[in-house]
């Protein structure tokens, strides 16, 4: 049966208190409406409608050309918004699954049962409820005594008994097109929250004598809707676990999930260890036999395989295979470290290359910066980048030695196999194989401290 899904996503998300809309407030690093139509992608529809309204550009910029969106200019409910897909599908006959864009948990299997059991019932609409502990907020499903689904009612619309009852409407639905949006039209909106609630199309077509099916998902952790920010927390919770899992079922080591934070988007290699209290987010890329952590932050970080991080952050930056860096280094948008390179500990990074196996191993800013390969910058370097109007670039030739605590003013450049003296400040190009100093000479002037009655005292 062709399949159409209508994501529901034009809310503005009071409850969350946020000037961003709901359904763009991430979860594990995914908008949580991303999340929903990468599940709706993967259960095969022919066609998907995200329904956008409060800040409708942000949110269908999301979709891009992925999806078709429909604008629902006031938000006057759940089926006033499924009514604004009329157009978008107004030639398509089969089924059309409709969706929230707030519940980011659902797993595509579900979808595919829902749809199954939708087809083989042959029913108008079937709708997928679950069983819950907690059942507040949700709209509950009552049932008549046979175990038919009757109707169901929003929570605020409820009788007691009614809010006694533990299944609930999980917002998700299959319909069969025809006569769905005519049945939508005929929905009123004299109930508490003065809305066109979707959820009454179920009392309508079984007024009509049509047939209304439900399926009762498995895993109840799996259909939370989120309104606020703790449910949010709830829901990152759930999912980061489900990608830390996943990923150690790939062959990664998560030495405690409790204190690991990785995003859905990333990727990670076999073998790869990822110690506590680490990160890693965005498009990060990280290849296999890594060891990440403790305590690292990655962004958007592409990773070789053999890569060391200790402590340190990695924003926009490419790292080769065997490098290592930190503990407690800070590389910022820009950077290639080419294989086998070294940055050590307090070592600041920014729009660097540096070439196959060179080294800063400690206390260094290089920025703006270019270096060969087989280079060692001496501790305390630092490139003077910023004339306080520009950013200027210092080029380090292949295997040269920069003497510790080198001055580096840019525009600058220091030739293949040259040497820069200890404590130099360098303003000038120092040319291949040559030394580059720029410092004082030293005098001794003898019995000075004697003189001078100055003694060091080491208590
Ligand atoms: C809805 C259901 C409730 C169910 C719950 C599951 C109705 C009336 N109630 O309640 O039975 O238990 O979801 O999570 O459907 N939206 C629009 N336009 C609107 C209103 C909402 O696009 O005019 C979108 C929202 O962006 C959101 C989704 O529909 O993604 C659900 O809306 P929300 O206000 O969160 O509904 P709930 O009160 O949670
Ligand atoms: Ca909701």
């Amino acid at each position: 049966m062709r399949l159409a899904a209508v994501v529901l996503a034009a809310g503005k998300g009071t409850r969350m208190k946020s000037g961003l809309p709901k359904v763009l407030h991430r979860v594990c690093g995914r908008p949580m409406v991303e999340h929903v139509l990468l599940a709706v992608r993967k259960i095969g529809v022919q066609k998907t409608v995200l329904v956008v309204g409060h800040q409708g550009d942000l949110v269908a910029e999301l979709v891009g050309d992925k999806a078709e969106t429909a604008y629902q200019a006031e938000q006057l409910g759940t089926a006033h918004a499924l009514l604004q897909c009329r157009d978008a599908l107004k030639n398509f006959n089969g089924d059309i699954m409709v969706v929230c864009g707030d519940t980011p948990l659902l797993r595509h299997q579900t979808l595919s049962q829902l749809h199954t059991e939708h087809s083989r019932s042959g029913s108008a609409a079937t709708v997928l409820t679950a069983v819950l502990n907690d059942p507040a907020g949700y709209g509950r499903v009552i049932r008549n005594t046979a175990g038919g689904i009757m109707k169901i009612v929003e929570q605020k619309d409820a009788a007691p008994a009614e809010l006694a009852v533990s299944e609930i409407n999980t917002g998700v639905y299959c319909f069969k097109a025809e006569g769905l949006f005519e049945a939508l039209s005929e929905i009123r909106s004299d109930n508490a929250q003065g809305e066109y609630y979707l959820t009454d199309i179920i009392e309508y077509y079984i007024a009509r004598g049509e047939s209304v099916g439900a399926v009762i998902a498995g895993d109840a952790a799996e259909v939370m809707g989120i309104n606020d920010r703790c449910q949010l927390a709830v829901a990152e919770k759930v999912l980061r676990r489900r990608i830390l899992d996943r990923l150690m079922m790939s062959g990664v080591a998560v030495m405690d999930p409790a204190s690991t934070f990785i995003d859905d988007t990333v990727h990670i290699g076999a073998d790869s260890i990822i110690y506590p209290f680490t990160f890693i987010e965005g498009k990060s890329k990280i290849g296999e036999n890594c060891t990440i952590g403790p305590s690292s932050r990655l962004f958007n970080a592409t990773l070789g395989c053999r890569v060391n991080v200790q402590n340190s952050v990695i924003v926009e930056s490419r790292v080769a295979d065997g490098c290592n860096i930190g503990p407690f280094a800070y590389i910022r948008p820009g950077c290639v470290l080419e294989k086998d390179a070294k940055v050590g500990d307090f070592v600041e990074l920014k729009n660097s290359r540096l070439g196959e196996g060179s080294k800063v191993p400690h206390l260094s800013y290089v920025g703006d910066a270019e270096v060969g390969r087989g280079s060692n910058i001496g501790a305390g370097t630092i490139t003077c980048n910023y004339d306080g109007e520009n950013k200027w670039r210092t080029k380090i030739g292949e295997h040269a030695f920069i003497g510790s605590n080198t001055n580096l003013v840019a525009p600058v450049v220091v030739g293949d196999g040259s040497i820069t003296g200890a404590g130099s400040t360098i303003t000038k190009d120092v040319p291949p194989g040559a030394l580059g100093v720029a410092r004082d000479k030293q005098r001794n002037i003898e019995g000075w401290a004697k003189r001078k009655k100055i003694s060091v005292k080491i208590d």
